[in-house]
């Protein structure tokens, strides 16, 4: 990877920072620290009492940290978010910010197997200590778990061929690259789609590499649990599966979106939105920042 290049440029940064109405005492974390851009903004806003805890699963992202008494860098998944936390001592939160999927960083590093504009190793680990790669999973998993995920993830109406096409390409040799992984999917998708089409089954594979989903999920119960009453929980999302997730979340306490009712009929949850529409980028950050262009931020206090 070229070193100059910007390891991430932050989406939606002072709507989401504005929207955790930061108490310059409290403390707060970032579960997505990345290139450090949301978590810098969040520190500048706290004084010598305040803390935030940065949490990134990629190594790669400790580089980008800064010393300051008020910050601290957690190198780990944020599905541990409260066992670390109890590590520190910390057992409330005042405000928490996701800003979830993967930074430009692993779009832009070759070696790491998330772009398709690079011919390299298929890994996808956002953890490169942990876990199957992508090449590892196509020839491990069977043909029906591969389509579920190219249908469910990546919401691909060819995907039992695509599956089928993996486990044909896998009998006769090792798929291994990126290009490998082309070969297999050019052929099925339509020239006009194809880029879209090919961005949705890179997606779907890097969702199941990292076990995105079900991070999601375990974070914000935990997070649900330490948040402070009155502390806020932001969350920006990139694709229709996880927004609803935490939409459903926000609204109800529940994954499913299953709204409790108590005895006056008023709608059950332990958070109150901030924002009751929710908040995307401007056209002139979209200009600025065009990776930004699907964010969708929620915020919501808890009650
Ligand atoms: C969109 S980027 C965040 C960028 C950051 N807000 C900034 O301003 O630079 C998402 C980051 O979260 C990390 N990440 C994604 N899922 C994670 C998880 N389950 N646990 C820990 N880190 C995760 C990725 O490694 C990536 O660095």
């Amino acid at each position: 990877m070229n070193e100059t290049m910007i390891y991430h440029n932050p989406a939606l940064l002072e709507e989401s920072v504005n929207g955790l109405n930061i108490r310059p005492d409290g403390t707060y974390v970032d579960v997505t620290f990345g290139g450090g851009g949301h978590s810098r903004a969040i520190v500048g806003k706290l004084n010598d009492k305040g803390q935030l805890y940065g949490f990134d699963q990629d190594e790669d992202a400790e580089k980008n940290t800064f010393s300051t008494g008020k910050f601290t860098f957690v190198r780990s998944n944020f599905r541990y978010l409260a066992s670390f936390l109890d590590w520190y001592g910390v057992s409330a939160i005042d405000g928490l910010l996701a800003d979830l999927g993967v930074s430009s960083h692993h779009f832009d590093d070759e070696t790491r197997g998330f772009s398709f504009r690079f011919d390299g190793y298929l890994d996808m680990r956002m953890n490169k200590r942990a876990g199957k790669t992508a090449a590892e999973i196509l020839h491990s998993h069977s043909e029906e778990n591969l389509a579920t995920i190219f249908y469910v993830y990546g919401e691909l109406r060819n995907s039992r061929a695509i599956a089928k096409a993996v486990v044909q390409a896998r009998n006769t040799k090792k798929i291994r690259t990126t290009s490998d992984f082309l070969d297999i999917l050019k052929p099925i998708f339509g020239r006009e789609k194809e880029k879209k089409q090919l961005a949705q089954a890179f997606q779907a594979l890097r969702i199941e590499v990292n076990g995105e989903l079900d991070a999601l999920k375990e974070m914000l119960e935990q997070a649900a649990q330490l948040l402070k009453k009155g502390g806020r929980l932001a969350v920006i999302t990139y694709h229709s599966l996880e927004d609803r997730l935490v939409k459903n979340f926000f609204k109800t306490g529940n994954f499913e979106g299953e709204v409790k009712k108590d005895f006056y009929g008023n709608v059950q949850s332990p958070f109150r939105a901030i924002n009751n529409k929710v908040i995307v980028p401007s056209e002139a950050e979209i200009e600025r920042n065009p990776r930004s262009r699907s964010a969708k931020l929620r915020i919501v206090e808890k009650i």
